[in-house]
């Protein structure tokens, strides 16, 4: 079966790029991604291609060749669902605020909207492709719910998990260590439809990394590598701890380590706590389900991953508050950096969120500066915590479009982002417009102690 037209659902962090990359890649194809976002598709659909909703390095380029040509954006779910041969599914699966499984669980209810559109809108057979991150066994769910609410036609439900990673992922995109596309590998349409996808892979990707399985292992697949992942950067920021009461380094420890070609040399960056959308939803996804088969040894050692990372954040901003002589209140404390990683403008738990809480908590003055988030975004991550109104928020937080104006006359500042540009910084003329002693808190292990303590800073980074 060939496929010539595609429609994706949720132009998010990940329908975009990888739709982006596809259309790039297959220009015979057509992809037409659609959101109930109007506001999104809009930026999307802007004339200035700079202005595209998700900021990712190289993107912009690829939407500017491909847009009109057979890349498209729009509103219309159910003419995109109609005319598609095969669907992705990219809307959120965030972790559930409410009822069973609270706080841990996915809420499948976005994917779960998406099935019955897809199939009262089905008119003839479809291939169905899960790409959003989904507990084990959606693929089911989904099955069940198109077969039994279509209009009698045939649906293959394919997972195709994503493992890019935001800032690079286009490159990642583009040059992917595998793809896995997960089918029912037992019968002839469920072999059709992963040829299918197949196919669309090897336009670009070498077919030996092309892996194809049955639907449950690519879906446990993706929790786990996140899984592993995330264990890494836990599991460094532990000895990160154990460094700074002991005096050894954790960067020339990681590096120790990593020199052995069983450990690996990447993923063992100390930070002030892993962030995004993926690690810690996954996580708790994977305990959900371990629990949930009565397997509570397993869900004990994956959560603790978890209360590791939450450590790590309260554990940096509460070092912040006693070196600062115990407290904070009515000091000003620039954070340079929102995003959850550098290149992307995604902040979902960002460790920024929670040490700039944190830090509010003890009366701080917090002015904050990040090269791509919006001051909207920053203030809309705060109110979602919940722990203050709005109008709390913004009387305490400040954001300014310069790291010189945040720095200004500030006590201390948290680097929270490893951004290139803060690298670069004139860091003796901050120095020189703080108040004095000045501190400089290092999350990310980006600043050289040496030099930063020669200009005057106080200075403390992850790990020593
Ligand atoms: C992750 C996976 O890498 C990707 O394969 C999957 O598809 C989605 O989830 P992402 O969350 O976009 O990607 O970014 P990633 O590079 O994995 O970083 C996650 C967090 O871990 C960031 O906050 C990053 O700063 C932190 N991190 C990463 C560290 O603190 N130290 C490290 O050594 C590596
Ligand atoms: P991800 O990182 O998984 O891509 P995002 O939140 O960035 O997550 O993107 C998911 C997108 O899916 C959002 O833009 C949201 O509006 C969209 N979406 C959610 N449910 C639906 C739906 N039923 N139909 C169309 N779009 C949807």
């Amino acid at each position: 079966m060939k496929i010539k037209n595609i429609c994706c659902i949720g132009a998010g962090y990940v329908g975009g790029p990888t739709m982006a990359v596809i259309a790039q890649k297959c220009p015979k194809v057509n992809v037409t991604v659609v959101d109930i976002n109007e506001n999104r598709i809009a930026q999307w659909n802007d004339p200035d291609v700079e202005k595209i909703p998700i900021y990712e390095p190289g993107l912009s380029e690829i939407v500017k060749e491909a847009r009109g040509r057979n890349l498209f954006f729009s509103t219309d779910v159910e003419s995109a669902i109609d005319k598609a041969d095969m669907i992705f599914i990219s809307v959120n699966t965030p972790t559930k605020t409410y009822g069973i499984g609270k706080g841990m669980a996915a809420d499948l209810k976005w994917i779960e909207l998406c099935a019955r559109q897809i199939a009262s809108v089905a008119k003839n057979d479809k291939i169905v492709v899960e790409k959003s991150t989904l507990p084990v066994r959606t693929a089911a769910a989904l099955k069940d719910i198109l077969d039994n609410t279509g209009n009698g036609v045939r649906f293959q439900i394919l997972s195709n998990p994503e493992f890019l990673a935001e800032g690079t992922a286009v490159d990642d995109l583009k040059n992917p260590d595998r793809v896995l596309i997960g089918g029912d590998i037992d019968t002839t349409e469920g072999k059709e439809a992963m040829d299918a996808l197949v196919s669309i892979y090897a336009s670009w990707v070498p077919r030996e990394n092309i892996l194809t399985t049955n639907v449950w292992s690519s879906e446990l697949s993706k929790l786990t590598a996140n899984a592993f992942l995330a264990q890494r950067v836990s599991s460094i920021n532990a000895m990160s701890e154990l460094c700074e009461k002991t005096g050894a380094d954790v960067e020339e420890v990681a590096r120790a380590v990593g020199m052995d070609s069983r450990v690996g040399p990447k993923f063992l960056k100390a930070s002030v706590g892993f962030g995004g959308s993926c690690f810690q939803k996954d996580i708790l996804n994977l305990v959900y389900i371990a629990k949930s088969f009565g397997l509570e040894e397993v869900a004990d050692y994956w959560e603790q991953v978890i209360k590791m990372n939450n450590h790590q954040k309260r554990r940096f901003a509460a070092n912040m508050v006693r070196k600062m002589y115990n407290t904070v209140s009515g000091k000003k404390i620039a954070i340079l950096g929102w995003a959850f990683k550098k290149d992307t403008n995604d902040t979902r738990e960002s460790a920024a969120i929670y040490v700039t809480d944190y830090l509010l908590n003890e009366q701080a003055e917090v002015v904050v500066y990040d090269p791509k988030v919006t001051e909207e975004q920053i203030f809309s991550d705060l109110n979602y915590l919940g722990t203050r109104s709005d109008e709390e928020n913004r009387r305490m937080v400040t954001v300014v479009n310069s790291p010189m104006e945040a720095c200004q006359d500030s006590h201390a500042i948290a680097v929270l982002t490893e951004w290139d540009e803060f690298k670069e910084l004139d860091w003796k003329e901050i120095y020189k417009n703080m108040l004095k002693p000045a501190f400089l808190f290092d999350g990310r292990r980006l600043l050289d102690r040496k030099t930063k303590e020669e200009i005057g800073f106080e200075f403390y980074a992850i790990g020593n």
